[in-house]
């Protein structure tokens, strides 16, 4: 690269060439983060180029319509997550109380609150550095480090209207077919769910069954056949499911449940 102005034209052609699909949206996203400063676009692209997340690059991402922070170490948010989100927030009552464990940048919960601005949302994640690329999105969220329920105020216990969760979900032996980029810079602990992929989910869903009032939702991210996987430890935490969600495709993406009243 040498020392002149960058078109976003030209931006959008480098980026094509190196093999970035979205090529014009990445350069469109690249000059408005850099503001018309030459020295930081052409260190953000050279960022870009190694393969770092966009989102790592630019400092924000849109998420179910609303702008998130996410710092660099910290997973990104998926648009494919966003239905699950805005379903959350939706089952989630005006004064309610919703939880969303494994929050990561903050995403699902600061949709619940940003729909339900009156609601008490809380958030746990065990990575420090999530934690406070979540506390520094604000939305009010109440966000606690460690393990899914375990941080949580006790008093919390049988009390909650809506606990979702996006938990890692891949199976171990498959992360090796995952984009290169995810495998080089996004973080193991954010991606990789142990043997079926299930290791996290399973005490999620425990975690659900113990925090839910009667009648409240538990929203879990999941793919494949991990429902018929999952449904023992639905039943034992007394969570039916009542809706599924799917993708464009037509795959398994979330489950609804909700404990029996
Ligand atoms: C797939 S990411 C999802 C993040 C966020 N919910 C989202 O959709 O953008 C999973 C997150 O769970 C966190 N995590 C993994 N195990 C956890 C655990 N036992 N308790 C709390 N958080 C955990 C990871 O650090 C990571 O941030």
């Amino acid at each position: 690269m040498n020392g002149g102005a960058i078109s976003r034209r030209s931006l959008a052609r480098l980026l094509a060439r190196s093999g970035f699909v979205a090529a014009n949206e990445e350069a469109a996203e690249l000059l408005r983060a850099a503001a018309g400063d030459g020295v930081l676009l052409r260190q953000m692209l050279e960022r870009r180029l190694t393969g770092e997340p966009l989102p790592w690059v630019t400092g924000s991402t849109t998420f179910a319509g609303i702008t998130l922070r996410v710092c660099p170490g910290v997973y990104v948010p998926r648009w494919q997550t966003g239905p699950l989100a805005l379903a959350a927030a939706a089952l989630l009552p005006t004064r309610g109380t919703g939880v969303d464990l494994c929050t990561g940048s903050g995403a699902v919960a600061a949709v619940m609150r940003r729909h339900r601005p009156q609601a008490r949302v809380l958030a746990t994640e065990s990575d420090q550095a999530a934690c406070a690329c979540a506390r520094a999105n604000g939305f009010d969220i109440e966000v606690y480090e460690g393990d899914l329920d375990e941080p949580l105020p006790a008093e919390l216990r049988g009390r909650v209207d809506v606990v979702a969760v996006v938990a890692p979900y891949v199976p171990s032996r498959e992360i090796q077919f995952l984009p290169r980029d995810v495998r080089l810079y996004e973080p193991h602990a954010a991606l990789d769910g142990g043997e079926d992929g299930l290791c996290v989910l399973r005490r999620a869903v425990d975690a659900a069954g113990r925090l839910l009032a009667p009648g409240g939702h538990f929203l879990t991210e999941l793919g494949g056949t991990q429902d018929d996987m999952l449904a023992t430890g639905l039943a034992r935490a007394g969570l039916e499911v009542v809706d599924r969600l799917v993708d464009d495709e037509g795959d398994l993406r979330g489950l609804v449940t909700r404990k029996a009243l």
